[in-house]
């Protein structure tokens, strides 16, 4: 894992009120709530005293009740009450659980992962705008999360996984692709074409991206979206639960019809297809060994693995700066 950024952990409709929610993400075992206003806390889901989870207790007010001995703790992570101690007793320091920064915004819910200072809110796709709507699911890999954002960055695979989906054609030879960082993500194009002899381009033969055609952009450290169109967009936020597993976060979105019960069958079908897509994709993923990937790992990559390398490259750098 990449320490010191900001992970989707949650969609927001995963987490309603009146209730703890205990979850397994980054491979820790976290407890979340809403407080009053509604606004999200999350802390380490393992009681300060002996260990029980949090979130087979209460919430009492904004804060959550250890169902064992009754010990309270805030949004902060603090004890503020030991019943058995009486109400007047002094909170010892080491009663304080571990609290991770909570952001949330565009349906999903975000928290700081690492020892720094959280800073910034994490970003979203700036150009998802408002005029969007979607339909969202979500997809259980039993597998490392390096190798599902691998999955969405190659664009070596489509004629084999997706033969009968979105790589028909037999479009196997590889032109370049060409691969750009702005503004800290990684974008890719592709040109894809049925053999017949030719040389594929070099990566830097090929045009420079035009954004406003078919690409794909990642954002480090785990989102991703297919730019199909103007008004079309597959978007995945991939969710590290611990070292076998992960939670694709997957969403259909479009702004060309608005109409709300044409929007809702329009949306439907985009994710229906999309489900069909990325069964395609996981059925191979999942059998890749090792099972988590590394910037020297002994695989062979080709000319047109380079957005995979670039991934990996960049991923490598972050968890060294991070460990700084
Ligand atoms: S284990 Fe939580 S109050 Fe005792
Ligand atoms: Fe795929």
């Amino acid at each position: 894992m990449i320490m010191n950024q900001w992970y989707v952990i949650l969609d927001s409709r995963q987490l309603g009120r009146g209730r703890p929610l205990g979850v397994l993400r980054l491979g820790e075992r976290l407890v979340l709530w809403r407080d009053s206003r509604g606004a999200a806390h999350c802390i380490a889901d393992r009681c300060a005293h002996r260990g029980a989870a949090l979130s087979a207790g209460e919430l009492i007010g904004d804060q959550v009740r250890c169902p064992f001995h009754g010990i309270r703790f805030d949004g902060e992570g603090r004890a503020v009450l030991i019943p058995a101690n009486g109400a007047a007793a002094a909170l010892p320091p080491n009663f304080s659980l571990r609290s991770y920064p909570v952001h949330e915004a565009r349906g999903l819910i975000w928290i700081f992962w690492g020892e720094g200072e959280a800073g910034d809110p994490p970003s979203f796709f700036e150009d998802l705008g408002p005029e969007f709507s979607y339909s969202g699911w979500i997809d259980h890999w039993a597998c490392h999360y390096t190798r599902c954002i691998e999955n969405q960055l190659d664009v070596v695979h489509l004629p084999f996984v997706h033969r009968t989906t979105i790589g028909r054609g037999n479009a196997t030879v590889v032109h370049g692709p060409r691969v750009e960082w702005k503004g800290g993500d990684l974008y890719v194009g592709m040109r894809n074409e049925v053999e017949k002899g030719q040389t594929p381009l070099k990566p830097e033969e090929m045009p420079a991206l035009d954004l406003r055609r078919f690409h794909l952009q990642f954002r480090m450290p785990q989102l991703w979206q297919n730019w199909i169109g103007e008004r079309l967009r597959i978007f995945i936020a991939f969710v590290p639960v611990d070292d076998r597993n992960t939670l694709l976060y997957l969403r259909f979105y479009q702004s060309f019809v608005r109409l709300p019960l044409l929007r809702g069958l329009v949306n439907l079908a985009g994710k229906l297809q999309s489900i069909v897509i990325a069964r395609q994709d996981k059925r191979v993923v999942l059998t890749q060994e090792p099972r988590r990937s590394e910037l020297k790992m002994g695989e062979n990559l080709i000319q047109g693995d380079l957005p995979i390398l670039e991934y990996r490259k960049r991923r490598a750098a972050l968890k060294a700066e991070g460990q700084s």
